[in-house]
């Protein structure tokens, strides 16, 4: 039998209403925060990501690019970053700074499977615009550690490693790495928790440093840039959530400062979101048009889902807003009153409350069942009594009977 390409999904409707409750958690946090929401489109021309990017770079390899059928090179995106700094530049004289977008979006990239990273996934993107302080640098750690927190996740259960591209390039800088040799050493020192050492040595040596040089670095400890960023965070109540840690270098070319990623704390999975400070890639995209710059990050919904399934705290809320909530079933109790039945169901639809009942006749014992497993708060039941319908509320099992037209704002009121 055909099935999805590995690495893609399918969504069954319970798998969409677990999607659409995480992105409805990304999006109302983040409006708290006050960023508006855009987007872009999916397939971008591939010199976006060749710009930026040197050959051999993961976020390339990893690329599903083609030559479209007008002979373009394109590919879909597997990342929001080049495309936000491509719509900033071109517009940014729209809009007032610092910028405060997000964007909940489908992302592709050719992974090697492994938990946690697929090829199809959804990333929730949030990035400040036009804003260099400290301060710009808290609020959008002060958002990633509120998104994680939304779904019932404490400090017990994340940390958010926080890291500095910059005292990194001084650092190489400071070793006579020129800018070859830094991008080879950044590239080894995100390896270093996965790659063993003597294969990581042996790729470090253009560069005259080893793996004992950079881990003597990370272990040196937290660097003052830290300061305005910590107590920041520590004013909103937020320092448990975060740890200084140099190894955190990120794997993307164009970061240049604060950068950080966000891991559960027993350390089972894969990063749960990352990001950091790329104050000169909307220059690089623009050719210098525009220059601004920013900080922003990316959460994908994988690593979310892994985490969500093994914390219990995190699964009893996310079952708990899945529940199903349908307000009325209504009950044909009397086939031949199935006409007022129709109006009495389209009477609750039109006031805003979610309705169902039987498309075909059946037992009136069958459709409690069915109004049982759809999770529904009431019945209501149409039969010979006509105009007057009982209705039942299923949990208590109390009972009322009541005019067909008390029945749709009776309920709409109870529910408001
Ligand atoms: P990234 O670290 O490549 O950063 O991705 C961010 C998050 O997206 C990861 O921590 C992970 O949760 C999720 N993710 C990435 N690749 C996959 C995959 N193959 N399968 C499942 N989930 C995945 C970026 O993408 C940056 N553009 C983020 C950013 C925004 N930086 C500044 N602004």
């Amino acid at each position: 039998m055909l099935q999805a390409l590995p690495g893609f999904r399918d969504f069954y409707p319970g798998d969409c209403a677990r999607r659409n409750h995480v992105v409805e958690t990304w999006r109302s946090v983040s409006r708290r925060y006050g960023f508006a929401e855009f987007d872009g489109p999916v397939l971008e021309s591939a010199d976006l990501y060749r710009k930026k990017n040197e050959e051999g770079a993961e976020i390339l390899e990893q690329l599903y690019s083609f030559t479209d059928r007008g002979g373009r090179e394109v590919a879909l995106r597997p990342e929001m970053t080049p495309t936000l700094a491509r719509m900033v530049a071109a517009r940014e004289k729209h809009y007032r700074k610092p910028m405060k977008w997000f964007c909940v979006s489908n992302f592709f990239r050719h992974e090697r499977q492994q938990k946690g990273r697929l090829r199809e996934f959804l990333q929730f993107n949030a990035d400040i615009i036009g804003e260099s302080s400290p301060q710009a640098d808290a609020e959008i750690l002060a958002l990633a550690i509120d998104l994680v927190r939304a779904f019932g996740f404490t400090a017990e259960h994340f940390v958010v490693r926080l890291s500095d591209r910059k005292a990194w390039m001084d650092f190489l800088q400071s070793r006579g790495c020129d800018e070859a040799a830094c991008r080879l050493a950044l590239a080894c020192a995100d390896k270093l928790e996965r790659e063993p050492e003597d294969k990581l040595n042996a790729k470090l040596a253009p560069t005259g440093l080893s793996v004992s040089d950079l881990k003597s670095f990370i272990a040196a400890g937290s660097p003052e840039a830290f300061g305005p960023v910590l107590e920041a965070l520590a004013a909103r109540g937020l320092s448990g959530f975060v740890e200084p840690d140099l190894s955190i270098v990120r794997g993307l070319a164009y970061y240049t400062g604060v950068v950080f990623e966000i891991f559960d704390r027993s350390k089972n999975l894969r990063a749960l979101a990352g990001g950091g400070r790329y104050d000169g890639l909307v220059k690089g995209l623009s050719d210098g048009s525009a220059d601004l710059p920013a900080i922003g990050f990316g959460m994908g919904d994988v690593v979310l889902g892994h985490l969500i399934d093994e914390t219990p705290a995190a699964a009893e809320k996310l079952r708990a807003a899945l529940a199903s909530h349908l307000d009325v079933f209504v009950v044909v109790a009397d086939e031949s009153c199935r006409a007022e039945a129709l109006g009495l169901v389209q009477s609750f639809r039109e006031v805003g409350l979610s309705a169902d009942f039987p498309l075909k006749p059946a037992k009136v014992g069958k459709q409690f069942q069915e109004a049982e497993h759809l999770g529904a708060r009431h019945a209501a039941i149409v039969g010979q009594e006509w105009p007057q319908v009982k209705l039942k509320h299923l949990a208590t099992r109390s009972e009322e009977t009541l005019d067909h037209a008390a029945l749709a704002p009776k309920l709409k009121s109870q529910k408001s």
